[in-house]
């Protein structure tokens, strides 16, 4: 079940909506609409999130004519296994085909999912394998080809330690995932709890892109090395951040 990190507050919500409402409206003008949203019973249940690779301004890495799905999600229980997930899906597929306005009207190439599990309902990365995509040779996401065939990412150096990331942890966060600013907090919030002299410094990956890829696009560096583990398993991650800091 996804739960929400400890310390959520109204507050750190009021926050993320306004952070994504902006990105939404910045998208909207640039590449066109990037999300639909499925209504049952006259209610909203179910959304699908993409965009076009090259509008990610984060990334050190774009390719060109590649729509990314970042995220599908459908939590209302009573609409769910309905073919909404599917409807949504497919929807997004057959624009690709028609050459719809976010990609500028030429033809994507492939779709790339950004499949990751969040432990709850269906995982994303089955879903998409039953809706026929298929595994990067990269191996971590999936993608179906539309009007072309897959391109490799070219790798990305490895984050190289910065004199200005001594003794400090910076934290990345984004708009594009609603928890992300919260996920964010947590991590400052258990940074403080490790080594309580730590300066921490919250960057907003798309207010300031070349940050992000000055540190090759790590999500957190604490003393100028890159952390591995996820925040989720607190005592591992609480562990590796003694060390960095030690
Ligand atoms: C993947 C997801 C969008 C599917 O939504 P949905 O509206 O129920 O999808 P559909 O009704 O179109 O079902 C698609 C297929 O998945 C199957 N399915 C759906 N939910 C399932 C479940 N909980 N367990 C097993 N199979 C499931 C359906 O039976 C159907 O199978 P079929 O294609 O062989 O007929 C939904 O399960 C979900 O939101 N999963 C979590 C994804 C996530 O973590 N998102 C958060 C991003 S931050």
């Amino acid at each position: 079940m996804f739960v929400l990190p400890k310390g959520s507050t109204i507050q750190f919500i009021n926050k993320e909506i306004r952070l994504k409402r902006r990105w939404l409206h910045e998208m909207l003008e640039e590449c066109g609409p990037c999300a639909k949203i499925a209504n049952y019973n006259e209610k909203p249940v179910a959304q699908i999130l993409y965009y076009p690779e090259e509008a990610d301004i984060t990334k050190a890495f774009r390719r060109e004519n590649v729509l990314v799905i970042d995220c599908i999600y459908n939590p209302t229980p009573e609409a769910q296994k309905l073919g909404i997930g599917t409807r949504l899906l497919y929807s997004v597929i057959e624009d690709a085909r028609q050459r719809k306005t976010y990609l500028g009207n030429k033809p994507c190439k492939f779709i790339l999912a950004k499949a990751f599990n969040t432990g709850e309902l269906l995982p994303m990365p089955e879903f998409y394998k039953k809706k026929g995509f298929l595994p990067t040779p990269e191996g971590n996401q999936l993608y179906l080809p539309i009007e072309g065939s897959y391109e490799p990412v070219t790798p990305v150096r490895e984050y190289e330690p910065l004199l200005e990331d001594k003794d400090k942890a910076v934290i990345f966060y984004g708009p594009i995932c609603q928890f992300s600013y919260q996920f964010a907090k947590r991590i400052e919030e258990i940074i403080r709890e490790v080594g309580p002299n730590i300066k921490v410094e919250m960057i907003n990956e798309w207010e300031k892109p070349e940050e992000a890829i000055k540190r090759k696009n790590w999500w957190l560096i604490v003393n100028a090395k890159p952390i591995h583990t996820f925040f989720m398993e607190t005592e591992k991650f609480k562990e590796e951040i003694k060390q960095a800091v030690s």
